[in-house]
Formats: structure tokens, sequence, C-alpha cells
């Protein structure tokens, strides 16, 4: 690959590149060639799987080849991709003797199945599964935030895993990182309101079809999630430590914030709720610095941090929605305040916005691919 081509790629994964515009990369395909790496997407027939197609193509990601692996009950099924029609294989053991860079969201399991196979075959998979978030020697990568976390990896050096950290964490730390840049985050208290596409595809199903079935008076049937989703909303599904009256998600924000910052010692809670939304999760974050902190300090921070855009006119009561953010690169910050609870300058309250299937998923795994190269 042309040397300009690959800074430009490294400087855009850190939100730097000035080449590129974003309207340009827009319209831009993905590159087919002879010296880019060979590329698996895993999954590629869910919500993350189709979005990493949209963004390898967005972002001009180079390939010499494609391959599109799914269930065996997608294999055969035909699926464009840069002008070409590729067929959905069937993932199996021998699918990645061919494979530089394995891009996997097929879940949890498959990835710890799947993923040392692919190690062991020579390929670096990027993994948007929580199989491997946490585990020692796995680079936990906000491209923006940590990328000097995987410096090591690179495609040519052998086989490794990437992992992509959860959603809801890496559109919080976009948002929070800056100011920790600034006054260090003693302390971080997160609400989140998660749209159904953060569940899949077929979440995002149901909640279509529960929402018609209400209107239509008729009742809404539960089948992804356990409560009704139509006009409603409810505790995160995933699965609750009775003892300690966390659940899964909530405890990801916890415990990756630390690995990803490094940072043991920050102190965080969240509660998690799923929200009738379509598509981007929000969340109300609120912060204890170790030092003083404005609200102009944070704006100029948040700023000029790649990857973030401002939306926070209190005259016109305007910041940022799910739908200014649905099928964005960047995360939206608004309702950047002092804390008035604190008798110090040393809290802020944030409300944030970002396309999980995105920043949250595909756009940060291909952000960590694209310093692969
Ligand atoms: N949605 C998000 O915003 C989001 C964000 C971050 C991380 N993630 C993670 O990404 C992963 C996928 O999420 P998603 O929302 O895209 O789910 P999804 O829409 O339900 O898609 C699941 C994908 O996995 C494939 N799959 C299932 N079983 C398989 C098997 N035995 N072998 C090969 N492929 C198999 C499915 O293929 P078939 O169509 O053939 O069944 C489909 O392509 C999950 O680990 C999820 O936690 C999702």
């Amino acid at each position: 690959m042309q040397l300009a081509n690959r800074r430009c790629l490294q400087a855009r994964a850190s939100g730097t590149c000035r080449r590129v515009s974003r309207a340009r990369v827009a319209v831009v395909k993905a590159v087919k060639t002879a010296d880019g790496p060979r590329v698996a997407v895993v999954g590629v027939t869910g919500a993350v799987g189709q979005e990493f197609l949209t963004v390898l193509k967005e972002r001009n990601f180079p390939y010499s080849n494609m391959k599109l692996l799914a269930s065996a009950r997608s294999a055969g099924q035909k699926q464009e991709f840069e002008g070409h029609t590729y067929t959905v294989e069937e993932l199996t053991e021998n699918s990645f003797k061919d494979v530089d860079i394995a891009l996997f969201s097929a879940g949890g399991s498959i990835s710890k199945k799947f993923g040392p196979i692919a190690v062991k075959d020579g390929a670096i998979v990027v993994d948007n599964s929580s199989a491997f978030r946490m585990t020692e020697g796995v680079p936990l990568v906000i491209p923006e935030v940590n990328p000097e976390a995987m410096s090591h990896i690179k495609v040519g050096k052998g086989g490794a895993i990437i992992a992509n950290p959860n959603c809801s964490t890496i559109i919080a730390l976009m948002a929070v990182t800056p100011l920790h840049r600034v006054a260090t985050v003693k302390r971080m208290c997160v609400s989140t309101y998660q749209a159904a596409s953060g569940a899949g595809a077929a979440a995002m199903e149901e909640l279509r079809q529960q929402t018609r079935d209400v209107l239509d008076g008729k009742p809404a049937q539960p089948k992804i999630f356990p409560l009704q989703y139509a006009f409603n909303l409810f505790s995160h599904n995933s699965g609750m430590d009775v003892e300690l009256g966390y659940n899964e998600e909530e405890m990801k924000l916890v415990k990756e914030t630390r690995k990803i910052w490094n940072f043991e010692s920050v102190r965080i809670t969240a509660t998690c709720v799923r929200v009738p939304v379509m598509r981007a999760h929000a969340e109300s974050i609120n912060l204890e610095f170790e030092k003083d902190i404005s609200e102009a300090e944070a704006l100029e921070a948040l700023a000029a941090f790649p990857g973030v855009s401002i939306i926070n006119d209190r005259q016109n009561n305007r910041f940022p929605t799910p739908l200014d953010a649905t099928t964005k690169d960047n995360v939206f910050v608004g309702r950047v305040r002092r804390d008035i609870s604190r008798d110090d300058k040393k809290g802020l309250d944030l409300f944030v916005c970002g396309d999980q299937i995105k920043k949250g998923a595909a756009l940060n795994a291909v952000q960590i691919a694209e310093l692969l190269l």
C-alpha cells in the first residue's frame, strides 16, 4: 500500500487526517488492491456485520480479498459489496486459512470458539463481542483514546486478538476522555437510554412489529426482550448479578473503563435502561474530577477531541438526540453544565448520544483495523 495512503488511514483512525474530508469519505469506495489485507467479516448478515460493509466502503478501506461469513442458515445468500456479488459462506474451522484481518460480530460463543482458530491461522481478530475484552494481554481499544495499547500488533506480524469495547463504554469514553485528560475523573455516574439496535437486527424488528401491533390495538408479543418494548422502557436485559444488583451492561462500563484508561481506582456506577428508540444510545453522565474544571474548559476540550460533535444550545433548548447521532460517525455531546449539587468546581453533567452500531461497534472496529496496516 502506498505510504501516503497508509499514513492517512492511521491518522483517520485517530481522527487527525486532513487529506480526506468527511464529505468525500461518504462517497469514496473501499479499495480492492493487490497489496491490501485479506479481510473476513464474521456475522455479516447481522446488524453490526451489515454496518461493517458500509463503514469499510465509507472509509476507503484497502483489501485484496473479502470473505463474508455467517451461520449455515445464511450460507449461499448473495451480498453486494463494491459492485461485486459475494456468496455468504458458512463459518467453519477452515474459514481463516487465507485471512489477514477478521472482523467478528457473531456473538461471544462464536468468538470464543473461532477467534483462537483464526489467530492460529495467522489472522488478526477484531472482536465485537465481550468474549475477550477483559482477558489479560488482549488490547481493548478506542482508537481516539488508547491506540498505544495495540501498537505492537500489525498485519504480517502474526495473529492476535483485539477487543472492541462495549457500545455504551465507547460512547461514554468518547465524551469523557477529553475531560479526564484535563482534570482527571475521580468518579463517574452513568445512566443510559439504549436503543433496540444494540440487541441486533431481530430486536429492531421486534420494536417495529410491537409498535405496529399496539397502534392496531393488538397485544405486543415479546420474543427477544422479556417485556413489552413498544411504548415502554425497562432495565437492561443483560444478566443480573442478584447479589450486587448490577446487570452485565452496567459492569462492562465499570470494568472496561478501568482497562481502557489503565486507571484502576476510578469509581464508576451505572444504571442501564433499554428505551424504545430504533438506533443510537443516549447517556446522562455525572462526573467528579480531581481538579477544578469550568464549562468553558470542558467545551474547549470536547471541541478539540476527534470524533466528538457538540450540540449545546441552551437558548433554544437544543441538545443531542439519538436521531442526531443515527448513522453518524461522531458522538454528540451537550447539556455541559456545572453540577450544582457540589460546593466546589469539580463536578460536571453531560448528555451524550452515539450510534452504537457505528461508533459503538463497526466504525470503532474498522478504525482499529486501519491501525493494523
Ligand atoms: N448491535 C450492536 O450495536 C452491537 C454493538 C457492539 C457489539 N455488538 C456485538 O456484536 C455481535 C453481533 O451483534 P448484532 O447486533 O450484529 O447481532 P445480530 O444482528 O443478531 O447478528 C448476529 C450475526 O451472527 C451470525 N451468527 C449467529 N450464529 C452464528 C454461527 N453459529 N456461525 C456463524 N455466524 C453466526 C448471524 O448469522 P445468521 O444470520 O446466519 O444467523 C448474524 O450474522 C454480538 O456479540 C453483540 O454483542 C453489537
